[in-house]
């Protein structure tokens, strides 16, 4: 299926069987915002309890929080959001289109990058057996030259980044002739900076009122709170504090469904490290976060490492997990080692003293960070758009998603064959002791093949049909979401048998 048209489809499936709508349809919709449906809420909470489970169950030293989206503005302040937290913004005047200027540059990367691609599966099919890759792009002139184009611009952007120079952005988009994605046209307005944090008033809107600010990122709850954890906790270095929650940002450009919104979830990780360790916890929370990722039983080519070019500067090392969503390889997660940046400045704005006492060697420091930083809602899309099947049976289109059983919003639905001859009665009996350990959902309206339909288009792993024989010597029918085939157990075995297969143990013990 084509990228496009398959993106397409899974906006159009999130809609039509319960996962995502459009925030304020009623009212004709609001921009890069939206709302998670009946189905969508059950993926979504199972995703971050994966997360949270892998994070605080699994490795003691690592605790939770449930930090305020509001806190003090001076924070914002401290952490550098307030005066550098922007994207280059430019518009294109024929268009009317806003654009990133920096991803307007990116994509153009990309797109020499596929050429040589193009270049590589060219030469492959030519040279079949004999193809030798590496030989051929350290040897092939169209992919020499494609390389150096891309080498060049890529150092003019950095240093135009580095210097944080807008007019420098802009010429090289004018050199490199980048056209508006919509309109074609190449008539570009200058770039300019663009805050993207919401700001709101505490209190009464009166003299005095306080400009207040939506949280862009968790992770600032995490750095204001790490004394009264390590403190009340008594954690000793190295230790991690996690969250889940809600950030804002005000998007430039807010496009791709769930991947860019203006309101979104967060799970977050600062990992506080001694000084001169970093970089080694760095490594091994980079191998963890994709074990993570690939325990989900998504294709691993499916999964990229993106080492970034230009660091912040109070970043000593920064890799970013990119996906292979519909419309290419994204950004998922980030992993960065942010130094002892945002623990000194909190220390220095507030004025009370942030640091760590080692026992054991007497010296007190402020400790050093590791942060993994994952979008919730961009995890819920790449398990989506990796699950979305189409499958031709003998008469029809089978739309089937295939989760992972754990993650599935439900689990097992169950279906009396007729709605008479006490198969109901026995259907709900089942469902009495299913439901105590996991979302079910009873279903008695319909031929039997719409609700398995329906089931599987939803992901759910398992349908338990009651039939005339369970009736009889109760047992009833399993039936398997992928392979469609069917196995009859006793009911007095069913919650076993199911429990074991949705529980979320089978994904956690993949990463150990
Ligand atoms: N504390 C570090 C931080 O916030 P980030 O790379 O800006 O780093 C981390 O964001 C993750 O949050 C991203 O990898 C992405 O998955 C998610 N994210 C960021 N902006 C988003 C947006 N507008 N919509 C959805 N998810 C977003």
């Amino acid at each position: 299926m084509i990228q496009e048209d398959l993106f397409k489809k899974i906006v159009a499936h999130c809609k039509e069987y319960g996962f995502i709508f459009q925030s304020s349809e009623l009212y004709d919709g609001l921009s890069a915002v939206y709302d998670y449906g009946q189905n969508g809420v059950e993926l979504k909470n199972n995703i971050k309890e994966y997360w949270w489970k892998s994070m605080t169950q699994l490795n003691e030293e690592v605790v939770g929080i449930d930090s305020a989206i509001f806190m003090h503005p001076t924070i914002w302040k401290a952490s550098g959001h307030v005066d550098a937290f922007n994207d280059p913004l430019i518009d294109n005047k024929d268009s009317k289109k806003r654009y990133r200027a920096d991803v307007l540059i990116e994509e153009h990367l990309e797109k020499i990058n596929d050429k040589i691609k193009k270049e590589v599966e060219k030469a492959r099919k030519r040279f079949g057996e004999a193809f030798d890759e590496n030989q051929f792009l350290s040897t092939n002139q169209k992919v020499l030259e494609y390389s150096q184009k891309i080498d060049s611009i890529k150092k003019e952007f950095v240093e135009a980044l580095d210097e944080n120079c807008l007019d420098k952005i802009r010429q090289i988009i004018v050199d490199q002739e980048i056209v508006d994605p919509v309109s074609g046209s190449r008539n570009w307005t200058e770039v300019r900076q663009f805050n993207l944090m919401f700001d709101t008033k505490l209190g009464s809107v009166a003299e005095g009122a306080n400009t207040i600010y939506l949280r862009p990122e968790t992770a600032q709850g995490i750095f204001v709170n790490y004394l009264n954890v390590q403190k009340t906790g008594r954690m000793k270095i190295p230790f991690g504090i996690a969250q889940i929650g809600k950030a804002f940002r005000n998007e430039i450009v807010a496009r791709q469904f769930i991947f860019r919104m203006r309101e979104f979830e967060q799970m977050e990780m600062q990992y506080f490290v001694k000084p001169g360790e970093e970089l080694r916890w760095f490594d091994i929370w980079k191998e963890r976060r994709m074990k993570w990722h690939q325990s989900l039983g998504i294709d691993p080519s499916k999964y990229r490492w993106h080492k970034h070019d230009k660091l912040a500067h109070y970043a000593n090392a920064a890799y970013d997990i990119e996906f292979e969503f519909p419309f290419g390889f994204k950004e998922i997660e980030g992993i960065h080692s942010r130094t002892d940046f945002d623990l000194s400045q909190h220390q220095q704005y507030s004025g009370k003293k942030i640091q760590y006492f080692d026992n054991e060697s007497g010296e007190s420091y402020v400790p050093y960070v590791v942060e993994t930083s994952i979008g919730l809602d961009r995890t819920f899309l790449s398990i989506l758009s990796a699950a979305y099947k189409e499958e031709q049976l003998e008469n029809e289109t089978r739309i089937v998603l295939n989760i992972p059983a754990p993650l599935a919003p439900v689990k097992v639905a169950v279906l009396p064959l007729v709605k008479k001859d006490g198969l109901p009665e026995l259907a709900r009996e089942i469902m009495d002791t299913l439901k105590l350990d996991m979302n079910c959902q009873y279903e008695e309206k319909d031929s039997i093949g719409k609700r398995y339909r329906r089931q599987d288009a939803i992901g759910t792993p398992f349908c338990i049909t009651v039939d005339h024989q369970s009736a009889q010597d109760r047992t009833v029918t399993i039936r398997y979401r992928d392979t469609m085939e069917q196995e009859r157990i006793p009911v007095e075995k069913l919650a076993e048998i199911v429990k074991e297969k949705v529980d979320m143990k089978n994904l956690l013990k993949e990463l150990l």
